[in-house]
C-alpha cells in the first residue's frame, strides 16, 4: 500500500459564513521512501494539504490514509502518537522549528526524550548520528541565533526525523533562504531521504528546487493538476541527459484539468470536443470553423 494516499480530499473552512474550499477533490498517491516536490501558487492549498497531512488539521471530506493512518476516522490519542511517532515536521519560519534557548545537539535530543526513547547513552548516540547526517556537528553546541539560516534549518531536519518517523513533511522550508542556501537545504532533505528511506513531500514556490527532484507534483485551485518526472538518460556516447516528462492528473472518475496555456492557445472555453483516436484523445474547440 502506497504511503500517502489522498482520494478526493476536500477542505472547506467557514469563516464569517463565507466558505472558501482550499482543498477541492485532491488526489495524491506517494510511495515508500519516494522524495515528492509540491508546487503551487500562493492560496491553492499548499499547507492545507501539509496541515492535513501532518495530523493538525482534519478534512472536511474525503479520504487521507498515511502510513495506514486514517487521518479523518483518527481519535484525539491516536493523533498524539501519529504526531509524534509517524510524520516529522519543518516549517518554513526557521525559528518555529527550534527551541532558541537549547542548543542544536539538545534540540535534536528533546523528542528523543519527550518519546522516552532509550537510554541516555542511546539518545546521545542518536543525536550524533543525526547531527553528523544533516552535517551540522560543527555548530552542535550553538544556540539557533548563532547558526546561520541554512544550519537552523538542516537542525530543523535532524528534529523533524529523530523518533525515525515513516513520513517526512517540509512546508517551505527553503522560503527564507537564499537560493546558494535552498540548494543546501534540499540536498540535506535528499540525504536523509536517502539514507533512512522516510517518504517525504516537500512544499516549495522554487522552481530550483523542483528541478532537483525526481517528481513534482503542481496543485491548482485545490486539486493536483500536473506532475513533472524528471529522469536522468545515458545516450550511446556516454553523454548524462536530464529529461523532464508533463503529465496531467486523471481522477478515479476520468476528470484532467487541461494547463491553462493550452486552454489560452486554442481559446478552449465552456465546453470542447472530444475524439478517442487509437491510441490518444483529442480536445478541439468547440466551434463550427474547427470541426
Ligand atoms: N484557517 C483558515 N481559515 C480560512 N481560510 C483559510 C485558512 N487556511 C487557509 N485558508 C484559505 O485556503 C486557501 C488555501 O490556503 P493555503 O494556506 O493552503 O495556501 P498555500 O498554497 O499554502 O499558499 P502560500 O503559497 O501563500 O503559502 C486560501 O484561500 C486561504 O486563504
Ligand atoms: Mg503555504
Amino acid at each position: 500500500m502506497s504511503e500517502i494516499l489522498c482520494r478526493d480530499l476536500v477542505r472547506i473552512f467557514a469563516t464569517d459564513g463565507v466558505e472558501v474550499q482550499a482543498l477541492q477533490g485532491l488526489n495524491l498517491t506517494v510511495e515508500q521512501g519516494e522524495l515528492v516536490a509540491v508546487v503551487g501558487a500562493s492560496g491553492s492549498g499548499k499547507s492545507t494539504l501539509l496541515n492535513i497531512l501532518s495530523g493538525l488539521d482534519t478534512p472536511t471530506g474525503g479520504s487521507a490514509v498515511v502510513a495506514g493512518t486514517d487521518l479523518l476516522t483518527m481519535g484525539g490519542r491516536d493523533r498524539v502518537r501519529y504526531q509524534r511517532h509517524t510524520v516529522g515536521f519543518v516549517w518554513q519560519q526557521t525559528s518555529r522549528n527550534l527551541l532558541p534557548y537549547l542548543t542544536a545537539a539538545e534540540n535534536v535530543g528533546l523528542p528523543l526524550e519527550l518519546a522516552g526513547a532509550g537510554t541516555r547513552g542511546e539518545r546521545a548516540a542518536r543525536v550524533a548520528e543525526l547531527l553528523e547526517l544533516l552535517d551540522v556537528v560543527d555548530v552542535a553546541e550553538r544556540r539557533p541565533a548563532q547558526m546561520s539560516g541554512g544550519q537552523q534549518q538542516r537542525v530543523a531536519i535532524a528534529v523533524a526525523v529523530a523518533n525515525a518517523p515513516r513520513v517526512l513533511l517540509a512546508d517551505e522550508p527553503t522560503g527564507e533562504l537564499d537560493e546558494a542556501t535552498s540548494v543546501e537545504v534540499l540536498d540535506a532533505l535528499r540525504s536523509v531521504n536517502h539514507a533512512t528511506g522516510v517518504t517525504t513531500l516537500v512544499v516549495t514556490h522554487d522552481p530550483a528546487v523542483s528541478e532537483h527532484v525526481a517528481r513534482t507534483v503542481q496543485i491548482r485551485d485545490g486539486r493536483t493538476s500536473t506532475e513533472v518526472l524528471r529522469r536522468t538518460e545515458v545516450d550511446e556516447h556516454g553523454a548524462e541527459r536530464h529529461v523532464a516528462e508533463e503529465f496531467a492528473v486523471l481522477d478515479r472518475v476520468g476528470r484532467l484539468q487541461l494547463p491553462p496555456d493550452f486552454v489560452e492557445a486554442l481559446d478552449l472555453r465552456d465546453r470542447v470536443r472530444l475524439a478517442l483516436e487509437p491510441d490518444h484523445v483529442q480536445v478541439r474547440p468547440d466551434r463550427k470553423e474547427s470541426s
